[in-house]
């Protein structure tokens, strides 16, 4: 970002920083000279570890907590003093919507409310120029939109809302509530709109991590119904750079559609997945992971597709994807092989031991 408070200091508040794309964004921004606050309740979805290389970095802050709680919100915004807030705190996975869809009621929807709640009266209270560059971007997904026949045009920003899982309705709820907020008190907010992510940290519970560690193993592929399901790919570096975009040039009250132009059916994934690590970690043992994939029940309420039309980022902020699926997928691929300690501390539950063993024990020593 270009625009700094008047300390000069361009600090941010990251919600989610510790999850798959909060990580990505945040050791970029703060790479790039920024300087960060993050907070994260540190879910099953959040990993500390995903930080590492910041500890120690006075340009880097990391507060454990809920967004949902509004004293801490509300102390935490009025100490950090950030030009920016940027959401992406969430509960993310749609089967786990399914399953416990409460969760993502209160933490989508509630969580981001009191975000609101509390940016608006720290907002509020700002000088002139630190009240005109103040921004609270909100991260949101093209889930929000529902799903497209195959020969729909892929949403744009003018698509109608239509969620059709709770995850995806949980969203929907609070990019209104995001809105509303500019609409009726002015708040200077940011959404985007993008599609299915992948790259390094992603938790291995969504389809291209969790396939990838089965293929490996020489698991089982489960593919949900016929693999015809279609998702358009951005690997997360490009979302992260159409993130910072929309931050330093985005409209106020605008909304930005970002995706990859990379619709994919879920079985050519499975496939490519096999066929990258059949030539890249060859295992006589497992032979042609293809024959490990395995159709299982469907999801229900399966989305068919998704698809994004991005032309207005392009056109407006100048922003186009730069890595293609087939070299983010292997860039992706060689990511999990060379960090499959990273990969056992999830696996086996011990990431959450990361942060007692890696502070608790060093600061008793
Ligand atoms: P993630 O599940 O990997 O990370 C979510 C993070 O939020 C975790 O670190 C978790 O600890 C934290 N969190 C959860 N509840 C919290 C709470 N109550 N208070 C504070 N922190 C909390 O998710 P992700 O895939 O990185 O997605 C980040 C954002 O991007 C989400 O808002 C998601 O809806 C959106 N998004 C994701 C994708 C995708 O493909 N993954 C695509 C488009 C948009
Ligand atoms: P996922 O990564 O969960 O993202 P989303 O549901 O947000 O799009 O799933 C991507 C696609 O892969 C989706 O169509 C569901 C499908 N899928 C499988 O076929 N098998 C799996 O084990 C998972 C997790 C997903």
């Amino acid at each position: 970002m270009t625009a700094q408070t008047a300390d000069g200091s361009n600090s941010i508040l990251v919600t989610g920083g510790a999850g798959f794309i909060g990580s990505n964004f945040v050791l970029r921004y703060v790479a790039d000279g920024g300087r960060v606050t993050v907070l994260d309740l540190l879910t099953y979805a959040g990993n500390r570890e995903n930080l590492a290389e910041l500890e120690g970095n006075p340009r880097f802050r990391f507060v454990q907590g809920d967004i949902c709680d509004a004293n801490l919100v509300s102390a935490l915004v009025r100490e950090v003093r950030p030009q920016a807030i940027v959401h992406f705190a969430a509960e993310s996975h749609v089967d786990r919507s399914i399953v416990d869809p409460g969760a993502f009621i209160h933490t989508n929807v509630q969580g981001t409310f009191t975000l609101l709640e509390q940016a608006k009266t720290y907002w509020s209270q700002l000088g002139d120029v630190e009240r005109g560059n103040f921004r609270f971007l909100h991260v949101s997904t093209d889930e929000v939109y529902g799903s497209l026949k195959p020969e729909d045009p892929a949403f744009s920003e003018l698509t109608p809302y239509a969620p059709n899982s709770p995850y995806a309705a949980s969203k929907a709820g609070s990019d209104h509530l995001v809105r509303a907020y500019f609409h009726t008190y002015g708040l200077p907010t940011l959404t985007t709109n993008c599609s299915n992510n992948y790259g390094p940290f992603q938790f291995p519970e969504k389809l291209i991590p969790l396939v990838l560690l089965n293929a490996l193993d020489g698991k089982p592929l489960p593919v949900y119904g016929d693999g015809k399901n279609v998702r358009d790919w951005l690997y997360v570096g490009d979302h992260c750079s159409a993130i910072c975009r929309v931050l330093e040039s985005g409209q106020p009250g605008e909304t930005y559609n970002i995706g990859g132009n990379s619709e994919r059916a879920n079985l050519d994934v499975v496939e490519t997945i096999c066929s990258l690590l059949d030539e890249m970690k060859p295992d006589s043992s497992i032979g042609d992971r293809r024959k490990l994939i395995q159709f299982v029940p469907d999801r229900p309420g399966h989305d068919r597709r998704y698809a994004i039309d991005a032309s207005r980022i392009k056109r407006e902020l100048d922003w186009q994807p730069k890595v293609t699926f087939e070299e983010g997928l292997r860039r992706t691929v060689k990511w999990y092989l060379e960090h499959m300690q990273w990969v056992d501390h999830v696996r086996t539950g011990a990431y959450r031991d990361w942060i007692r063993q890696n502070y608790e024990e060093r600061v008793a020593q």
